[in-house]
């Protein structure tokens, strides 16, 4: 720890590998194919991107300074900026996602250790068929002494690195485990092409077929851009209050989204090509890396090294986003409750194992629409980065473009990056599209639940405006942009 101050990142790569590791996770390997697969494909993927872009930066940019800038965790951010007035609400509100998002995090991430250790055990050798090795996902979540036991045990791997502070804990062992990370894919990305029949994979992934189009399509693919990047609930507040006065925002940035991105994307292509040369189901679900990436360890030559290595990937890329999740409730109460590190990592730990029950149960016992018509797991799930993350992600826009304001915000994020010229243009992002348009999809979202005929009829106008509203904003954008670079000139550095 710095003496009588904040602790600080070691260095830039290291800030760089725990950031792009909390942003990199099983909302990469498990979330994205599995969403990208029930949605249509290609589409689905066009429309992420095209959030990523238009809605990911501006508020990864903006987390980032606010961060930085007030040196607090989520809720305290908002409080330096904003004493005595209600805003630190929306603060409170990114603590409350920490603790639901980790309480069934960890029991995906639990079934990765259960894998890793199966897979170890050479379980999947025994296969016969994807029936069978479906069939074994089935049973495998349904045991309650698997799914809670396992469970745990990812809450206290997290909790170990945790309580050893940003240093000596989340930035060392990144270090180690994101290079990992990135070896394991490749290997298996060159694996999953070069089986027979892996094209149409390739094709379902990358060339769009636009009849699965649907506003529904925008709703997922935006909170799954959120979710991804750990955006909207102070997870990038959190870790840019780490930050020295020195970084660059927008470069860091640039990486730690271009690197979630492509992590995404490369695991669509260790999995989809899988998926087909298999003849299975793209629409697997939440099961889908799970019952379908065992076939391949099944036969291929090498299978026994690579079923582990590939649970240990998606372990890995797990524990680095789960201590991101754990350090932003950390965060709150070592910094706003005066708590040491060790009482509140031991304290929140426990109580997120416990929430994380009922998910873990989701499988077997639980396994029935008892919440809003919905799974435990799901409705946390959905809850989170449906809701949560988006309403998160507005009041940030709003809160760093309006309330901090203009002048305070561009000047933080160049301090650092004198070079950087599209800080109107990020403003003019976050103060203009972010908000209106994440508020529509949000509320279009949330209607599309109801399935009364009246509330139908409704959204269905709704979606006409919606859509006339979105391109006349996209037009703005465009010309906007346009405009600001034609005044700029052509010499552009970040
Ligand atoms: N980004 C993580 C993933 O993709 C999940 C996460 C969400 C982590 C929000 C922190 C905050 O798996």
């Amino acid at each position: 720890m710095a003496r009588g101050g904040r602790e600080h990142w070691g260095s830039r790569v290291g800030f760089i590998l725990a950031a792009a590791g909390s942003a990199v996770g099983l909302g990469n390997i498990w979330r994205f194919p599995y969403y990208t697969g029930v949605n249509g494909g290609a589409v689905f993927v066009m429309v992420y991107i095209l959030c990523v872009i238009l809605l990911g930066f501006p508020l990864m940019f903006a987390e980032l300074s606010l961060g930085r800038r007030t040196q607090k965790n989520a809720v305290g951010a908002f409080l330096s900026v904003k004493p005595h007035s209600p805003w630190f609400l929306a603060g409170s509100l990114g603590v409350l996602a920490g603790f639901l998002i980790l309480s069934y995090y960890s029991v995906v991430a639990g079934w990765t250790i259960g894998y890793f250790i199966e897979s170890l055990l050479g379980v999947f050798r025994s296969f016969h068929n994807a029936t069978e090795v479906a069939n074994y996902f089935k049973a495998f979540s349904a045991n309650p002494v698997k799914a809670v036991g396992y469970h745990a045990l990812f809450m206290v791997l997290c909790m170990l690195i945790v309580i050893r502070g940003v240093k000596a804990g989340i930035e060392r062992w990144s270090k180690i485990l994101m290079p990992t990370l990135f070896g394991i894919l490749v290997l298996s990305i060159i694996r999953a092409l070069t089986l027979p029949g892996s094209f149409s994979g390739v094709k379902f992934f990358i060339f769009p077929d636009f009849s699965h189009f649907s506003l529904d399509t925008v709703f997922l693919a935006m909170g799954q851009a959120f979710y991804s990047l750990s955006l909207g609930m102070g997870c990038m507040i959190t870790y840019g209050s780490y930050l020295s006065r020195k970084s660059n925002i927008p470069s860091n940035g640039i990486w730690i989204a271009g690197l979630d991105t492509m992590v995404a994307f490369l695991a669509g292509f260790a999995i989809f090509p899988a998926v087909f040369a298999f003849g299975l189901k793209p629409e697997g679900g939440p099961g889908l890396v799970f019952q379908t990436l065992p076939n391949i360890f099944r036969v291929m030559p090498g299978g026994v090294v690579f079923a582990p290595l590939f649970f240990l990937l998606l372990l890995i890329a797990a524990l680095t986003s789960g201590i991101s999740l754990l350090e932003v409730v950390t965060a709150y109460f070592v910094d706003e409750k005066g708590w040491s590190r060790k009482k509140t990592v031991l304290i929140t730990g426990t109580i997120i194992f416990f929430m994380g029950i009922p998910s873990a149960l989701s499988y077997g016992k639980l396994a029935k629409p008892i919440v809003f018509g919905k799974t435990p797991f799901d409705f946390v799930d959905k809850l989170t980065a449906n809701y949560l993350l988006p309403l998160g992600s507005i009041l940030i826009a709003v809160f760093v473009g309006y309330i901090w304001g203009r002048d305070k915000a561009s000047r933080e994020i160049m301090d650092g990056a004198p070079g950087f010229k599209l800080a109107p243009l990020w403003l003019f992002l976050l103060r203009y599209f972010c908000p209106v348009v994440v508020a529509q999809i949000l509320i279009f979202g949330f209607l599309s639940e109801f399935t009364s005929p009246a509330v139908q009829a409704f959204t269905k106008i709704l979606q006409r405006y919606f859509i006339i509203a979105d391109i006349a904003l996209l037009g703005v954008v465009a010309v906007w942009t346009a405009h600001f670079f034609l005044r700029k000139g052509r010499k552009f550095s970040l």
